[in-house]
Order: structure tokens, then C-alpha cells, then sequence
């Protein structure tokens, strides 16, 4: 089966944070656990590059918007890598092929009958990019979301008859319930939907950093349709002589924060149609990370560096802190408190301390080499069905309910070694064999979480892995492999602070 997970394009004029980090980390988790099962993967992330911010920001430093998004996408690409990412390809919207490929289908959603020429008049934010609606606006011809003066704009430009695909959308998302995760999410995009969809600009005139219009090139393509874009565009041209449009879209999810939902739920699947292409099948939206209460952000400056935070932690525990933490699909606080204290208690303690344990139990009571054994029938109902019900819940991109599922088999592990006793039992011959078991329970129990954590803790699941004797990351249940493998000691996988 092709499996295709999308993130946002980040704005190439900011700085990665933590927030760009988590959707990329979300996407990375899905598409790690689908290879693991065997299909056909592709990730895509990277950078949203045209429009008047980014026009705007290279003036202000002198310098060209090609330089600045030079400058910005290594930073992406930076992070993205820090985090461990294993996206198939890194899309930046000023990439020949994507431009070539926006200009093809949007002559199409014209030659379809879907754009006309008018005069737009209205408030628009440069910062979001977006004209908006009289329900958009604050106090003062603010933005509600920016808290910042609105622009009022009129010029000629050409427009995207948005408001001829209600019913379609109404339609597509009625026939689709689970297109949109979380359901509130498709309720507000639906209601959205229902309150009556406008005519959208599809360019802008006074602007140069963008797509030409194939047929108005002194117009460029609004940026939201020029970004939208790319989940489709990169399927063209990623590969060199390849395209992997047919094999791949439908995308099979889009994540994304709540912050840009109208442009996916609304916009984005309308122009698709419009272009007569198949719409992506799932969407998950997911919350913010806040710093107390506040939304991360760099324009309120309390950011969490991530380079600073994998700098000290590594990429494994702020993967798996990130997911931890706070549950996706919802707003939740991060702090550095909180890391640490899931670090220690979680990655260190829990986690940890049992591989150390097993790995020096098998090494003192049976010279490194794992016994074959009967798997424990006291953990075999635990273990029972564990690989199933993490697959259905990342099915479902529920990353923080399948990270718990296995969380409690690496507790129930750890009250394993407790209940039975493995230093007790090596003290006398007669418990040999229920030795064997146990030691083999142990470093079985150990390699199937691990196996399951891998999309989490990519690193520190291969290293135990490896000690264990056993590397390979296919997904199988307890007791799938019988013993005999050499088990080597390792240094902490989670060194205590
Ligand atoms: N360029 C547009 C997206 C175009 S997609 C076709 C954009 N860029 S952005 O740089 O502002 O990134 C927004 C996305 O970054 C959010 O939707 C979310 O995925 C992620 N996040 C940014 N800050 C975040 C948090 N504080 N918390 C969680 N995710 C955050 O919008």
C-alpha cells in the first residue's frame, strides 16, 4: 500500500521552533511506523517561499527574498535534521519544478471554468496572509489573530469562484466523516463551510515575489494556492525521471496545527476539485505547544530552541517528550521542567534502567547469551495483540494514545522484574529454568516495545535493539523470536542528568 504523510511548509522567513519541529516530528512517526509495516512510504516537509512577508523582510535587510529563503531553508533543513526526520523529500516553493507544475494546474482550474477577473476590495493581513471575512475582524480593523492593524486593500485581480464548491465540500466532508481528526475540527471546518463560502483571490497585482499567473504574468498566484500546492507538486518532481503522482496522491494525511485549517479543509480540497484532482484523503490538526499559557511563537518570543533542547537531551527524548506531554490534537504547555522530569522518571528510569538491567542480568547469569525459553504466559496477555492495536491507533495518527499502549507494557515490564525476582532465582540451581524464562520474558518484552518505540526514540530503540541481538525493526509480537542471541551490555541509553 502507498502511504503518503505531509507537514506544513514552514514560512521562509522565520526561524525553526519547536512548533515547525513538532508537525515535522508527528509526520516522521507515522511515516517510521508505516515502513516498519512493510508499505510504500513517502514524507514531504519544507518551506513556504513566496509572498509579502518574505518580499518584505528581504527589503528590510537589503537583501534579495532569494537570499533570504536561501538563508531560511537551510535553517529548516537544519532542523528537520536535528530531529531525526526521514522525509523523502524536502519541498521549497521556489523550486523550478514546483513552479512549472502550480503554473499547469491552476491554467486548468481556469480552463475549468473556475476563475473570472474582478476587483477585490477588502481587509487583508499581510502576516497571515489572508483577506478576510467580516467575522475575521477585531476591534479597530484588527486581526484577530496577529492583534495587528488590517490592510485595506482594492485592486484588480483574478478570483477563484470558492463560493460554487459549498455544496461540494459540504458533500465531500458529509461522505467522509473521518477526513478531517480531530471531529471538532471537522464540525468548525464545516460550519465554516455552511456559513457561506465567498469568491477568493487567486493573485495579487502588486506583488512580485511569486508564481506569474501562465496567462496575466503580472499577476502571481495568491501564496495560499502557490503553498497548497506543493503536497501535489512535489510528487512531480522529487524523483528525477520519475513521477510519483499516480502512486502516491491521494496524500493519505496532512498534518497540520488549527491555525491553518480554513486553507486546508476549505481552500485547499475546492481547488483540487476545481482542478479536477482527487482531494488528500485525511487531514489531523493538531493543537498548539504553548510556553505557559501562550502559544509558542517567534513574534512572542518564547520560543523553546529545539537545537538547545536535542543539544542536551538528544532527539530521541524530545521526540518522545513532545508526544508525551501533551496530546495531540489538543493545545498543552511545555516546559523544561517537564522534560526533565519525563527525561529522569520516563526515558531514564522506566526505560532505561530496565534495558541496563536485562542486558547485565543475561550478561552476570547466563555469559551473554539469551536462553530459548517458553515466553512467560504471566506477560504473554499483556504482550497479547500490541503490535494490532498501536498499528490501528497510528492508523488513525493517534501518536499520543499508541505511544501509551506501549508505555504500559515498558511499566508492566519493569513490575516483571520485581514480581519475579531474577536475583533471587539465580541463587539457587533448582530455579534455573525458570530463570531461562524470565531473562528470556524480559529481553523479549524489551525488544517487541522497542520495536513499537521506534518511530518514537528512533536512536536509542536501534542501539537496544542491537544489544539485544536482534536488529531488526519488522514488527512481530511477543514471543516471535526464540532465544540464543548474543546480548551485549550498553552505556545508558538515557544518562541520568
Ligand atoms: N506556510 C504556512 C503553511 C503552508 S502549508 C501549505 C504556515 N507556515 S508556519 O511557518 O507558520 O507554520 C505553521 C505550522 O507550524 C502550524 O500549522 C504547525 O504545524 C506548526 N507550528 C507552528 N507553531 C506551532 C506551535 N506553537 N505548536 C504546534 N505547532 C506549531 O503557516
Amino acid at each position: 500500500m502507498s502511504y503518503y504523510v505531509t507537514t506544513p511548509i514552514y514560512y521562509g522567513n522565520g526561524e525553526p521552533h519547536l512548533g515547525h519541529a513538532y508537525s515535522t516530528m508527528a509526520a516522521d512517526i507515522l511515516a517510521r511506523h508505516m515502513r516498519q509495516r512493510g508499505e510504500d512510504v513517502f514524507m514531504l516537509t519544507g518551506t513556504d517561499e513566496h509572498g509579502e512577508p518574505i518580499a518584505q523582510a528581504a527589503e528590510k535587510e537589503g537583501i534579495t527574498p532569494q537570499q533570504l529563503v536561501d538563508r531560511s531553508a537551510a535553517q529548516f533543513q537544519d532542523m528537520v535534521g536535528k530531529v531525526d526526520s526521514t522525509h523523502d523529500f524536502f519541498i521549497r516553493t521556489t523550486d523550478r519544478g514546483h513552479i512549472e507544475r502550480v503554473q499547469q494546474v491552476v491554467n486548468r482550474v481556469k480552463e475549468n471554468g473556475h476563475v473570472y477577473k474582478g476587483i477585490y476590495e477588502g481587509w487583508y493581513c499581510p502576516r497571515c496572509a489572508d483577506f478576510k471575512s467580516d467575522n475575521e475582524i477585531g476591534p479597530g480593523d484588527t486581526c484577530l489573530i496577529h492583534e495587528t492593524p488590517l490592510q485595506r486593500e482594492e485592486e484588480e485581480n483574478w478570483f477563484f469562484r470558492l463560493s460554487a464548491f459549498q455544496e461540494p465540500l459540504e458533500k465531500l466532508y458529509e461522505e467522509n466523516p473521518g477526513m478531517i481528526e480531530p471531529d471538532f475540527r471537522r464540525n468548525e471546518a464545516l460550519a465554516f463551510i455552511r456559513s457561506g463560502l465567498r469568491d477568493v483571490s487567486l493573485s495579487r497585482s502588486k506583488l512580485s515575489w511569486g508564481v506569474p499567473l501562465p496567462w496575466d504574468p503580472d499577476q502571481v498566484m495568491y501564496v495560499w494556492f502557490d503553498a497548497l500546492l506543493n503536497y501535489y507538486t512535489a510528487l512531480s518532481y522529487a524523483r528525477q525521471g520519475e513521477d510519483l503522482t499516480e502512486k502516491f496522491w491521494p496524500a493519505s494525511w496532512h498534518i497540520l496545527a488549527k491555525d491553518i485549517l480554513k486553507f486546508h479543509a476549505v481552500y485547499w480540497p475546492a481547488f483540487l476539485l476545481a482542478a479536477g484532482l482527487e482531494p488528500p484523503q485525511r487531514m489531523f490538526i493538531h493543537g498548539y505547544l504553548l510556553m505557559g499559557e501562550k502559544k509558542m511563537s517567534k513574534s512572542l518570543g518564547n520560543v523553546l530552541d529545539p537545537f538547545e533542547v536535542i543539544e542536551r537531551f538528544g532527539a530521541d527524548a524530545l521526540r518522545y517528550y513532545c508526544f508525551r506531554e501533551v496530546t495531540f490534537g489538543q493545545d498543552g504547555s511545555i516546559s523544561t521542567a517537564g522534560f526533565e522530569a519525563r527525561y529522569e522518571t520516563e526515558l531514564a528510569n522506566d526505560f532505561g534502567n530496565l534495558a541496563s538491567r536485562t542486558l547485565a542480568m543475561v550478561g552476570r547469569y547466563r555469559d551473554g547469551i539469551l536462553p530459548a525459553a517458553e515466553p512467560d504466559p504471566l506477560l504473554t496477555a499483556d504482550f497479547d495483540g500490541i503490535v494490532g492495536r498501536v498499528g490501528a491507533l497510528l492508523d488513525q495518527a493517534q501518536i499520543g494514545q499508541a505511544l501509551e499502549e506501549i508505555w504500559v507494557l515498558v511499566r508492566r515490564l519493569n513490575r516483571y522484574v520485581e514480581e519475579s525476582q531474577p536475583w533471587v532465582l539465580a541463587k539457587s540451581d533448582g530455579d534455573a529454568v525458570r530463570l531461562d524464562q524470565v531473562l528470556y520474558s524480559l529481553a523479549e518484552g524489551l525488544r517487541v516495545v522497542s520495536v513499537l518505540l521506534h518511530p518514537y526514540l528512533p536512536n536509542s530503540s536501534a542501539t537496544l535493539l542491537r544489544a539485544l541481538g536482534e536488529p531488526s525493526l519488522e514488527l512481530s509480537g511477543f514471543g516471535a523470536r526464540p532465544g540464543g542471541q548474543h546480548v551485549e551490555r550498553i552505556e545508558p541509553l538515557f544518562p541520568k542528568l
